[in-house]
C-alpha cells in the first residue's frame, strides 16, 4: 500500500511493458505516465524546486515561471500547487487544449504567447516573454529546465538507477530527446555502471538537436529548434531520428492492442523498432522509455481527421507494422560495443553563455538560453513556427 499526503511523492518506477508480441521485438518499454503529472517531468520539476528550495531561492512569496509545452508546465502546477507557490506557465497557441486546462485546474497561471519572434519563432518568444516577466517582477523565480542541471540530475539519481535494478543486464537503451534531460542523465548514470549499455537517443525528423534540418515538427515532447544547452553529445552512442508519421503509426498500434500512450512514446518505440530491425539483436536486452500516456492527445494523435489532415490517409492504414523510423541507424553492424559517439555539428559553447544555472535556476542574464547567438536554421525552409513541443 502507498500512502501519501503530497501528489509529488508518489510516482511508478517499475512498470515495464514487454512489447515482443505487438511488435515482433524483444523490447521493455519503461511507463513514465504513472504519477499525479501524468509524465516523466515530475522528477526533473520536483529536482529542480528542490534545489532552489535549498539554494535558499525560494520564499513563500515566490513565483515560479516556467516555458512549457505542456508536461513541464503540468508537473510545475501540481508541485506549485501542493508547495504554496505561484506559478505561472509560459506556453504557446499549440498547447493542446487539454493541458492548459489541467494547469489551470491545478492553479496556475498560463500565458499564451500567439505572435512568433521574427528570428526564432514561437520558442523565443516564449523564452523572450520569461524573461521580461522576471526583468519586472522581482519574486519571479525561472527555473529554466533547458539549462538546469536538475533537468538532468533528477534521471541519474532515480530513472536510470531504476532501469539498472530491473535490468542488470541491460545491453541498449532508447531514450528520447527534448531539453535531452532524460537522455543526459540516463547516459550519465550508464557510463559509470558495471557493463558497457548503448545509448541510442530517440529524435523527431525535424529537429535540430543532432544536427538535421530544421522542419515541422507537430508531436509535442521532442526535439528542438535550438540545440539543447544540456546535451553532452560525447556521452551519446547513436541518434536515430523518426518521421512523425510514424510516431503516430506506433501509437495506433499500441492503442490496438490496449496501450495508449502519447506521441513521443511512439517516436520511441518506432526509433527503436528500427534500430532493433538493423542489428543482430538476439539474445540482447533492449529497454526504451515511454514518457507519458496518451489521454491528452485524444484530439491529435487519436483523432482521424487531425491525423488524416496533417499526414494524410496512409497513415491510418491499420495494417502497417510499426514503422521502422525513416531516418533509423545509419549503421547496421551487429550490435557494437558503446564505443566512438554520434559525430556531428554542435554550437559552439558560448552560445549558452550567461547563464546562472549552477546553482539550480536561472535568473535572466544578459546572453543566455535566448541568446542572439543562437540561431534558428532554416536549412529545409521550415519555420520554428511550424515546430511544437520542444522538449516539455
Ligand atoms: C511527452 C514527452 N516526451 C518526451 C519528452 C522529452 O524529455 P526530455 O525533455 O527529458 O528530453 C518530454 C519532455 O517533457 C515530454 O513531455
Amino acid at each position: 500500500m502507498s500512502v501519501i499526503s503530497a501528489p509529488y511523492t508518489f510516482n511508478e518506477e517499475d512498470l515495464y511493458v514487454d512489447l515482443q508480441s505487438i511488435t515482433g521485438r524483444r523490447l521493455f518499454l519503461k511507463c513514465e505516465g504513472f504519477n499525479f503529472a501524468g509524465s516523466i517531468k515530475l522528477k526533473p520539476a520536483t529536482e529542480m524546486v528542490e534545489a532552489a528550495e535549498q539554494a535558499g531561492v525560494l520564499t513563500p512569496e515566490s513565483v515560479l515561471v516556467e516555458s512549457s509545452s505542456g508536461n513541464m508546465g503540468v508537473a510545475l502546477s501540481m508541485i506549485a500547487a501542493s508547495k504554496g507557490y505561484q506559478f505561472l506557465c509560459v506556453t504557446d497557441s499549440r498547447c493542446n487544449l487539454p493541458t492548459r486546462l489541467l494547469m489551470e485546474a491545478l492553479g496556475a497561471h498560463v500565458h499564451v504567447v500567439t505572435e512568433p519572434s521574427t528570428d526564432g519563432g514561437l520558442l523565443r518568444a516564449r523564452i523572450d516573454c520569461v524573461r521580461t516577466l522576471c526583468a519586472l517582477d522581482d519574486r519571479c523565480v525561472w527555473l529554466s529546465q533547458y539549462t538546469n542541471p536538475g533537468n538532468w540530475k533528477a534521471h541519474y539519481l532515480r530513472t536510470a538507477p531504476a532501469i539498472a535494478r530491473s535490468f542488470p543486464g541491460l545491453d541498449v537503451l532508447f531514450v528520447g530527446a527534448g531539453t535531452t534531460g532524460t537522455l543526459m542523465g540516463c547516459a550519465r548514470y550508464f557510463r559509470e555502471w558495471h557493463r558497457p549499455v548503448r545509448i541510442v537517443a530517440v529524435d523527431s525528423v525535424g529537429s535540430v538537436t543532432f544536427g538535421g534540418a530544421l522542419g515541422r515538427r507537430l508531436l509535442p515532447g521532442l526535439g528542438m529548434s535550438m540545440c539543447p544547452p544540456l546535451l553532452d553529445e560525447s556521452f551519446v552512442d547513436e541518434a536515430v531520428h523518426v518521421e512523425e508519421a510514424d510516431s503516430i503509426r506506433a501509437c495506433h498500434r499500441l492503442a490496438r492492442r490496449g496501450f495508449l500512450f502519447g506521441g513521443s512514446t511512439g517516436t520511441v518505440v518506432s526509433g527503436a523498432m528500427g534500430w532493433l530491425a538493423l542489428h543482430d539483436t538476439r539474445g540482447l536486452t533492449a529497454v526504451a522509455i515511454a514518457p507519458d500516456l496518451g489521454e491528452r492527445y485524444l484530439d491529435t494523435v487519436y483523432q482521424a481527421n487531425w491525423v488524416r489532415a496533417l499526414y494524410g490517409e496512409g497513415v491510418l492504414d491499420p495494417d502497417r507494422p510499426v514503422a521502422a523510423g525513416s531516418r533509423a541507424a545509419r549503421s547496421a553492424p551487429p550490435v557494437p560495443a558503446p564505443g566512438p559517439r554520434v559525430r556531428h555539428r554542435r554550437q559552439e559553447d558560448e552560445t549558452w553563455a550567461g547563464d546562472t544555472t549552477t546553482a539550480g535556476l536561472s535568473r535572466p542574464s544578459p546572453g543566455s538560453w535566448t541568446a542572439e547567438s543562437a540561431p534558428l536554421r532554416d536549412a529545409d525552409g521550415g519555420r520554428a513556427s511550424d515546430t511544437v513541443g520542444e522538449g516539455g
